[in-house]
């Protein structure tokens, strides 16, 4: 069976043709399974997706959705992120949070916004290395590597080598090497300040944090995208953001199979299933309209 088979089904509002057996899809969605080399592209047409009327607070905001570039994951989230919100990635190890979080950034760029991608632990150069064999261009983001190896000067002078950085150091740091417009940043990963306070300071300079987007650098909000490298069911950074996205590994009858959950979404309806995906050598993909259960 072709993969775009498998996909066919998976688009926005697309109908499902030519539906495989359950059986192959089980063998396309092992976490072990061979990647077919003709994985489509996962990237949408780079366009922000028509204007969505949602309900907010006050009942009457329009919120404008951004695409994920994964057709799948906008499905799941009936159209995209509402722009300008706080959202958290969150799960355990390879579970393909900075894939994720790179091609949300890369769709942005598609449309031609400024795209920003803090680097807390992944050295650039890895970084770099791991996404060019995706075949992602990071020629339009703008990467900031402020992990342990890098020698970045405003870093390295506020460093206490005990305490590693607190989080309103890094906010002022942020705010010196971004003077310009962002309409998204990436934080990888957030929880990296976890150990190092405790956790009503954490609470507090990740609020501030976000409220830096809100304000601070734009006229308009940037959206904000924190990840998270815990594997915990619920966090402290979940209450903290609009919106949290879950990668998780489930078992389904002694097979791992990796899921996406979206646990909140403020301001919007969203599937709430937990859903299929995989990592191909375009990245992440996302099956709506299959349950973890059935295949
Ligand atoms: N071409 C590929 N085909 C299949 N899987 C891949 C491919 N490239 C990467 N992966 C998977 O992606 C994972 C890495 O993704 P990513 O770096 O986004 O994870 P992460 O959640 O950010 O990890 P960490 O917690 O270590 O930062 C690898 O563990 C691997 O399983
Ligand atoms: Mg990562």
């Amino acid at each position: 069976m072709m993969f775009n088979e498998l996909r066919s089904g998976c688009g926005m509002g697309g109908e499902r043709e030519g539906k495989p057996e359950r059986a192959e899809l089980r063998s396309q969605i092992d976490v072990g399974s061979p990647v077919p080399p003709e994985s489509p592209s996962m990237s949408g047409d780079g366009k922000t997706l028509p204007l969505k009327v949602a309900e907010g607070q006050n009942g009457d905001s329009l919120l404008e959705r951004i695409s994920t570039g994964i057709e799948g994951l906008d499905v799941m989230l009936k159209g995209g992120l509402i722009k300008g919100r706080a959202y958290l990635i969150k799960g355990g190890p390879g579970s393909g949070k900075t894939i994720l979080s790179m091609q949300i950034l890369l769709e942005g760029a598609k449309r031609g916004e400024k795209v920003a991608y803090v680097t807390l632990m992944e050295p650039e150069d890895k970084l770099r290395e791991n996404m060019s064999a995706l075949g992602f261009d990071l020629s339009k983001v703008n990467i900031i590597d402020l992990s342990p190896t890098s020698d970045h000067p405003i870093l390295m002078s506020v460093i206490e080598p005990e305490k590693g950085i607190d989080l309103n150091t890094f906010r002022s740091v942020l705010e010196n090497i971004l003077v310009e417009h962002v309409d998204i940043i990436a934080i990888d990963p957030i929880t990296m300040f976890k150990a190092m306070m405790p956790e009503t300071q954490y609470r507090a300079g990740i609020l501030r944090l976000i409220r830096l987007f809100r304000r601070k650098l734009n006229s308009k909000s940037a959206t904000v995208i924190l990840i998270s490298s815990s594997s915990e069911l619920v966090d402290i950074e979940d209450y903290l953001v609009d919106g949290v996205i879950e990668l998780r590994t489930v078992e389904v009858g002694g097979r791992i199979v990796r899921a996406i959950k979206i646990v909140k979404m403020r301001g919007s309806d969203f599937d709430e299933v937990l859903r299929p995906y995989r990592i191909t050598d375009r990245g992440i993909e996302v099956y709506p309209d299959l349950s973890v259960s059935e295949v």
